[in-house]
């Protein structure tokens, strides 16, 4: 997996971006000393008020990449909440500042109404929560909301044809069911591009690393999928299965830097596998009028304008309804990425009642998928010639690692990054590992059985789906 943590003094720029995929890692925005240390400080008032100020005094101490030490994970969503409001109206000015001063954009264009709050904690600490505090409808937003629709009669106009409207065809979305038991604070982002989502074209997502950020916990970005036809979950919003991804690149980022990358490259966010909690803040501006994929089960059709914003007039807001403002990506179409890597075979029996595969089907470099009709297995020749063999679907959430991207050394989950090794099936989190078949090389067959208890990692298998 390549590491990118290149940062640039040049100007962004931003048809780069929405043409190419340039992607940049500003250092320091030119507004950063005004606004990283409000931003912080939201943070700490944030546990003040929900977790008391001895544990307010120990962040300040420790740093926000030590919150899980402090904050308990249950209150989590409450603290995003409580940043969000506080530091809403800033983060239009922050974003309308980072379009004009560092992408040098000419009004007008685009803030997403849209901010989202992140923080995750180290997976295994967010595992422990046995439920999430969730927060309730904001007052505050209901109020401005009122006065934006109040000032501009548009948004109750398109609130009332959208209720009317036929339901969208896309309308199975279920996150909750896609994540199965794992609870709203141990989630990450599953591959995606946001037009899935309802998310503007060619927009500039804005995503701001305050604190704890590393490696193991980053945004994961694909940028040879750019501009190639991808279908998605209609349940997750996610990659659909049996496609397969490009090598991932993980973007190092430190406390402060400001990543700017066009989201319809396809990117994710890693399981959180470090010992830090991962603060971010992300918003989006666009460059141009906001056009839509209509068919997406909802769409972010409110923006401020970037010359109410320098005039800090928060409360007046644009609608760009989605029927009305459709479109389609303005980059070139690219063909979709050939899975030469990975061969696909289907066998008619279950495991052990007859060949997996030829040996001569194990070619070195490349992996094989194989479908019985009681199990998914993933096969590997190591350089000495031996054959390895695991269990397919990644014991997180059950994405189909025969998508995944893999070198010699090692297969990566297309879903949240999870490194599994071809030598024992161990991944780089203790929580996951594949379960090892036992496999049998005979007149050019390859033949693979459960393997039995004590063999290999079975030891993990009660962790193990699949
Ligand atoms: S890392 Fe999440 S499904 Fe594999
Ligand atoms: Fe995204």
């Amino acid at each position: 997996m390549a590491t990118i943590s290149r940062t640039t003094n040049e100007r962004p720029n931003a048809e780069a971006i929405i043409a190419r995929a340039a992607y940049y890692i500003l250092d320091r925005c030119s507004s950063h000393a005004e606004f990283y240390p409000m931003v912080c400080e939201a943070f700490y008032d944030g546990v003040g008020s929900l977790a008391g100020r001895e544990a307010a005094n120990a962040v300040r101490r420790d740093g926000l990449a030590m919150l899980h030490k402090h904050f308990p994970t249950e209150k989590v969503l409450l603290l995003e909440e409580h940043v969000r409001l506080a530091l809403k109206e800033t983060l239009y000015h922050w974003s309308y500042r980072v379009g004009k001063e560092d992408l040098g954009l000419p009004h007008p264009f685009y803030v997403d109404h849209l901010i989202v709050i992140r923080i995750h904690f180290p997976y295994q600490v967010a595992m422990k929560a046995k439920m999430a505090e969730r927060p309730g409808a904001s007052r505050a937003d209901f109020v401005d909301h009122a006065i934006s629709a109040l000032r501009n009669p548009r948004i109750v106009l398109n609130q009332a044809s959208r209720a009317i409207r036929r339901p969208r065809s896309n309308s199975s979305y279920d996150p909750d069911q896609f994540h199965g038991s794992l609870t709203k604070p141990a989630r990450s982002h599953g591959a995606h591009i946001d037009t899935w989502y309802g998310h503007s074209f060619d927009g500039i997502n804005l995503w701001w690393s305050i604190d704890g950020v590393t490696v193991d916990n980053t945004v994961i970005l694909y940028p040879d999928m750019f501009g190639r036809p991808m279908e998605y979950d209609n349940k997750s919003m996610y990659l659909a299965s049996g496609q397969q991804v490009s090598e991932p690149h993980q973007v190092d980022l430190k406390p402060g830097q400001l990543l700017l990358f066009n989201p319809e490259m396809l990117h994710s966010t890693q399981v959180n596998v470090s010992d830090k909690t991962r603060v971010a803040l992300t918003t989006r501006v666009n460059p141009h009028t906001p056009r839509f994929n209509d068919e997406a089960p909802f769409n972010f059709e409110h923006w401020h304008n970037s010359s109410d914003l320098e005039r800090r007039r928060f409360k007046a807001l644009d609608v760009f309804p989605a029927g009305r403002n459709r479109g389609a990506p303005s980059h070139d179409q690219r063909p979709k990425l050939a899975a030469h890597k990975t061969k696909r075979i289907s066998v008619g029996h279950a495991v052990g009642d007859g060949p997996a595969c030829l040996s001569s089907d194990l070619v070195a470099g490349s992996k094989v998928a194989i479908d019985f009709l009681d199990a998914k297995a993933l096969l590997w020749r190591t350089a000495a010639g031996e054959v390895k063999a695991y269990t397919r679907l990644c014991p997180h959430v059950g994405v189909d690692l025969a998508d995944g991207w893999h070198d010699g050394d090692v297969v990566h989950c297309p879903g949240h990054g999870l490194r599994f090794s071809w030598l024992d099936g161990a991944s780089n989190c203790a929580s996951f590992r594949l379960r090892a078949f036992s496999v049998e090389e005979r007149d050019g067959n390859v033949f693979l059985a459960r393997a039995a208890a004590g063999v290999d990692n079975a030891k993990a298998s009660e962790m193990v789906k699949g």
